[in-house]
């Protein structure tokens, strides 16, 4: 750090100095930009304010929902890269993301801006985001540090999680990612077994000194209660600026713990000359065009196709298109709301370029928060019953997900599950198109629909995206990274204790497929599902030791006309454990692409931390030689192939 600071700049350095950047302590110091994110720039035209609506335009890119279901994790990298040039573009130093925190609650408003109940989906997508964004000498922060897994009263509310489910659920995924060497990491609003998220002495502990987190530890924003108690913690930048705070600090300035005044300092310092320094090397090399295409490939890889009874892909039939979001765009609310450069495209338009005789009328006008407004539902009816197949899109739009209110259920409206079953009641066939960010009970209506897409939040491209896959120009291979349970109630974390003050993680490791396969428990779709037009069979497993490592080795087959992608997973089963384990966990994944009749290899490594519980005995990272199980599979419930090895 520049050693001629006095102590008031020093102070004013451990604070932003407005909503988005750096106290430059008069000119010796770059004043770093950092920006929203992560799913496109969201960017204030104002930037000393935290504005919502009046922001820049930009790219935008599906939600991480919609990009862990590629199972591909190239495409992570490659949407971190184009938005690296975003930000580049828009002279952005640091963008604030990715949100890798664990989907504990079906209900958690802001499920969809994160990646998956399972902390190595989640872990392993931030990771390659984090390298491709940071591939542009732009800079990252990790995000929420940790266990925000709920919006409900996010600032006051004490997690109370025990150690060996912190470690293997909730922090798993940030130690994954730290592999990537974040330039910084925000720390989340809640607390963590009584002590705030910006003050966690602890937890910073294990980020540094375990995760090997060298950068930049930033608050979220306005979650710092106490200034002091934060620096102290190791907390280096409260954001953003707050009059007060910085007053009463600058009063006892003398009295600050040098040592922490100075290391904290020492970090927006060293950062605010990093991001100098990289500014110099920052070159951009994706135009708009390669940008939009980046954004449109990973909808179209993140589309689940969640049910199809001879429907699709249409075929020369005459479609009706109807519902709220095949004429509006969708996202979820909050800070990562992003303003799409590009004007929207009704459905029934991307189905006409894409071939289809498509034509659209309204029904479910609007949708606001659990209700919706619905249109002239009688005509869509005579609609409908004219057509050969009807496509009714819905969901939730931002009124319903957003950031700082959980959500109340996870039903539809009545209204949009009326429309559902007056459409059923008439269609020839009726394909229904879902277009939200976290799970959908869908018990009370989809045994009426002949097929179901789950669209997602899809970015500026969704209606193209959509269009293609329905059309069968591209062959769906999105799966899903989360549980959609039959009922909310089936959900253990759901029922967990919870009031003013705490919400008990009393389900410890049972969170996601890791309860309802342990306990078979059934679900509306498992964790990993997701149809294609292709049919699949697995063969040939193979599993041998080499090195310190386990090699996994199967061949997928395509026994059908169509070229397609099937992401492979793999789990590991503790046959001889002396400790606790949900039945089986996944460890590692790939999406391979199988020519149609044709066959394609997979072989993929399970390190030790495959095999290893955390033990809360030992106070570390334990593998219990023995027998284990490896199972390769569609999905959670469907296991193709399974071996036992001894270790
Ligand atoms: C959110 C963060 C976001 C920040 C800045 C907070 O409310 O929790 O995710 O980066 O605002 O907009």
């Amino acid at each position: 750090m520049k050693k001629d600071l006095t102590t008031e700049q020093k102070v004013k350095l451990v604070m932003g100095a407005d909503f988005w950047t750096n106290y430059d302590a008069e000119g010796a110091l770059y004043r770093f930009v950092v920006s929203d994110g992560p799913v496109g720039l969201r960017q204030p035209r104002d930037r000393m304010t935290t504005e919502q609506t009046d922001c820049i335009r930009s790219v935008a890119y599906p939600s991480f929902q919609i990009l862990s279901q590629t199972w591909d994790t190239s495409l992570a990298y490659e949407m971190g890269k184009s938005l690296g040039n975003d930000c580049i573009e828009q002279d952005v130093d640091i963008l604030l993301g990715p949100g890798v925190n664990i989907k504990r609650l079906p209900t958690n408003g802001r499920n969809f801006e994160y990646l998956s109940e399972d902390p190595v989906v989640a872990g392993t997508f931030a990771r390659e985001y984090i390298k491709g964004v940071q591939s542009m000498h732009v800079g990252t922060s990790l995000k929420h540090f940790c266990c925000n897994s709920s919006e409900l009263s996010r600032k006051w509310l004490s997690m109370e999680v025990d150690e060996r489910t912190l470690r293997e659920l909730y922090l798993r995924p940030f130690e994954i990612a730290c592999e990537a060497q974040p330039w910084t990491v925000m720390s989340s609003y809640n607390l963590v077994n009584g002590v705030r998220m910006s003050e966690h002495e602890k937890l910073y502990g294990v980020l540094r000194g375990e995760f090997g987190f060298d950068g930049m530890i930033m608050s979220d924003w306005e979650a710092v209660q106490d200034s002091e108690a934060s620096l102290n913690a190791g907390c280096n930048w409260e954001m953003p600026y707050n009059e007060r705070h910085q007053k009463e600090m600058l009063q006892k300035a003398e009295q600050l713990d040098r040592a922490k005044l100075d290391e904290s300092a020492g970090r927006v310092a060293a950062l605010a000359e990093k991001c100098a320094r990289e500014k110099e090397l920052r070159r951009m090399d994706m135009d708009l065009a390669a940008r939009r295409a980046t954004a449109q490939k990973i909808e179209e890889e993140g589309i689940v196709l969640l049910k199809n009874e001879g429907v699709l892909p249409l075929r020369k039939e005459r479609v009706f298109v109807t519902g709220a979001p095949a004429f509006r765009y969708y996202f979820g609310g909050g800070s990562s709301n992003v303003y799409p450069e590009r004007e929207f495209e009704p459905l029934a338009d991307a189905l006409g370029s894409e071939g289809a005789f498509a034509e659209f009328a309204e029904s479910v006008w609007e949708v606001q928060g659990h209700q919706a407004i619905l249109g002239n539902l009688k005509a869509a009816v005579v609609k409908a019953a004219e057509s050969d197949v009807t496509v009714l899109c819905v969901g939730e739009p931002n009124s319903c997900e957003y950031e700082g209110a959980d959500r109340q259920h996870i039903k539809l409206s009545k209204e949009e599950e009326l429309a559902i079953h007056a459409l059923a009641d008439v269609s020839e066939k009726l394909v229904v198109v879902v277009y939200a960010g976290a799970a959908i009970d869908m018990t009370d209506w989809i045994g009426e629909a002949d097929a179901v897409l789950w669209a997602g939040y899809g970015g500026e491209f969704v209606s193209r995206a959509v269009a293609r896959v329905l059309t069968g120009k591209v062959n769906p291979s999105g799966k899903l990274t989360e549980t959609f349970p039959l009922r909310l109630e089936d959900v253990p974390a759901e029922n967990a204790y919870r009031d003013e003050a705490v919400m008990l993680y009393s389900e410890g490791l049972n969170v996601g497929y890791r309860y309802f396969d342990t306990f078979g428990v059934p679900v509306l779709f498992p964790f990993g599902f997701g149809l294609s037009y292709s049919e699949f069979v697995y063969r040939d497993l193979r599993v041998r030791k080499e090195g310190g490592c386990v090699k996994v080795t199967f061949t997928v087959e395509n026994i059908s006309d169509t070229d397609g992608k099937e992401a492979a997973q793999v789990y590991v089963r503790e046959v001889t454990k002396e400790v606790y384990r949900p039945y089986k966990e996944l460890k590692a994944f790939k999406k391979v692409f199988v020519k149609a009749h044709g066959s394609t290899e997979a072989e993929l490594t399970l390190d030790e931390r495959a095999f290893a519980y955390y033990s809360v005995a030992k106070d570390k990272w334990t593998v219990k030689p023995g027998v284990f199980e490896i199972m390769v599979g569609r999905n959670v419930e469907e296991i193709e192939l399974r071996q036992k090895i001894r270790l």
